[in-house]
């Protein structure tokens, strides 16, 4: 189940998007609950070791109720700040389960996931690795730590999500790496546990995962061999969706084709494997709905404004990501020369880069149409925000042929902090 064409319009699973945005107002996310589900199990079902994580990467998406869903299924939290640590352990992760990565971790967040007894704070560097010290000073039994290695991995994506380089902020070199674990292992307070990296997000192709793999897991096999018993290896996130993720039933092929890439080579050396996705479970497993407010041609140029913004979702104008759109009552498939309009479908905000997406082929549409943003389930409400003044959008869950609202759409009084 996920999202379809029938009868002339567009569901997500069993409810139509239209009698969801008529109730529920726009523009406002429609996530599908099983669609969350069969792509969380795509990632378990390749276990084949209790110990081996997920962990799901909550700045996704990090509302409750899919961070609820997700722990109930068994998977753990790779966390970045104290409020998603936070909101994970209120949604029930075991904090066994949760790892903290992040390059800015403040003293009031260690001590947050020290007292949590989360399983590992993974350092990003060596001033890291002293605070985290102190503040450990206070822990009995001394606490567990990875090491955010970046291997100096190319991959393809957008400059501003691509991670794994040096020339990036985040991690530490190989070299550096085997001195902050060997500084851990000389330290009564910490406990080096495992090696962890991330190359960056919406990668498509999964050589350079492997690769990443391998570079980690040799550098585990290394240390353990001068008796530092290195229990995980970490492989971080990353892998993309693609244009047809979000009405591809057998979409999950890719993740089983990244498992397969980075899995066996962990798990031949006899390490706990752990992995962080974020995207490839909740990307195409949402969508955006957002009503037409004018259809304002002008020279050579038509623009759809429509009432969701780069405030709800900005990553067609900070990535230029292309995120499929689809006329909420219209056909199917609109090939060119079908009655067709091209347009820039654009938003409310005072900003000329305040576009969801630009030269797209819509069916002719009027003040009140309905449009569904697709693969819009990671990193779009996570990053939205009350820029010019605009409230935030409401969630919706869907499940079979009944929905909930898992967040209400802002109110203006939200707009009003108690001062
Ligand atoms: N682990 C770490 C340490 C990360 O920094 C990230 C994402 C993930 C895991 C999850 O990556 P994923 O599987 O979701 O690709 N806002 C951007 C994406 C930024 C990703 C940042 N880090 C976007 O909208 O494309």
């Amino acid at each position: 189940m996920s999202f379809s064409h029938q009868n002339d319009q567009w569901y997500c699973e069993h409810v139509p998007l239209k009698a969801i945005a008529a109730e529920a107002g726009t523009p406002v996310y429609i996530y599908s609950r099983q669609m969350i589900r069969k792509r969380a199990n795509a990632y378990l079902d390749q276990l084949t070791d209790p110990s081996d994580l997920i962990c799901y990467a909550t700045k996704a998406n990090s509302s409750p109720a899919i961070l609820q869903e997700l722990s109930a299924m068994g998977l753990g939290a790779d966390v970045t700040s104290g409020g998603e640590l936070y909101l994970s352990l209120k949604a029930g992760y075991d904090p066994q389960k949760i790892i903290y990565s992040g390059v800015g971790k403040r003293d009031d967040e260690i001590a947050m996931a020290l007292e949590a007894g989360i399983r590992a704070l993974h350092i990003e560097s060596t001033a890291e690795l002293q605070a985290v010290e102190t503040l450990a000073a206070k822990i009995p039994n001394g606490v567990s730590i990875g090491v955010r290695v970046n291997p100096n991995v190319a991959a393809e994506t957008h400059p501003y999500i691509s991670t794994g380089m040096h020339e990036h902020k985040f991690g530490v070199t190989i070299q550096e790496g085997w001195q902050l674990i060997l500084a851990a292992a000389r330290s009564p307070h910490l406990v080096p546990m495992g090696l962890a990296a991330h190359i960056g997000s919406q990668i498509e192709q999964v050589p350079p995962f492997g690769e990443a793999a391998r570079l980690l897991t040799d550098m585990g096999t290394k240390l353990r061999a001068g008796r530092i018993m290195i229990d995980y290896i970490d492989v971080g996130g990353g892998l993309g969706i693609n244009k047809r993720s979000w009405s591809d039933p057998n979409d999950v092929v890719h993740i089983q084709a990244w498992m397969d890439e980075v899995y066996p080579t962990v798990k031949e050396k006899s390490f706990r494997f752990t992995a962080e996705p974020g995207r490839s479970i909740v990307g195409p497993t949402g969508c955006l709905v957002t009503k037409v407010v004018f259809n304002k041609p002008r020279e050579n140029k038509r623009f759809l404004i429509v009432d969701a913004g780069m405030n709800d979702l900005i990553r067609p104008t900070l990535y230029k990501a292309e995120h499929p759109i689809v006329s909420v009552m219209g056909a199917r498939n609109l090939e060119i020369g079908e009655e067709g309009e091209i347009v820039d479908v654009v938003g409310p905000i005072c900003e000329s880069g305040d576009y969801l997406a630009k030269d797209r082929l819509l069916p002719p549409l009027e003040r009140g149409d309905l449009l569904a943003v697709m693969n819009a389930g990671a990193y779009g409400f996570a990053m939205s925000s009350n820029y010019n003044g605009r409230l935030r959008a409401a969630e919706v869950m869907v499940d079979g042929d009944s929905w909930r609202v898992i967040r209400p759409r802002e109110t203006y009084e939200d707009l009003w902090p108690s001062i």
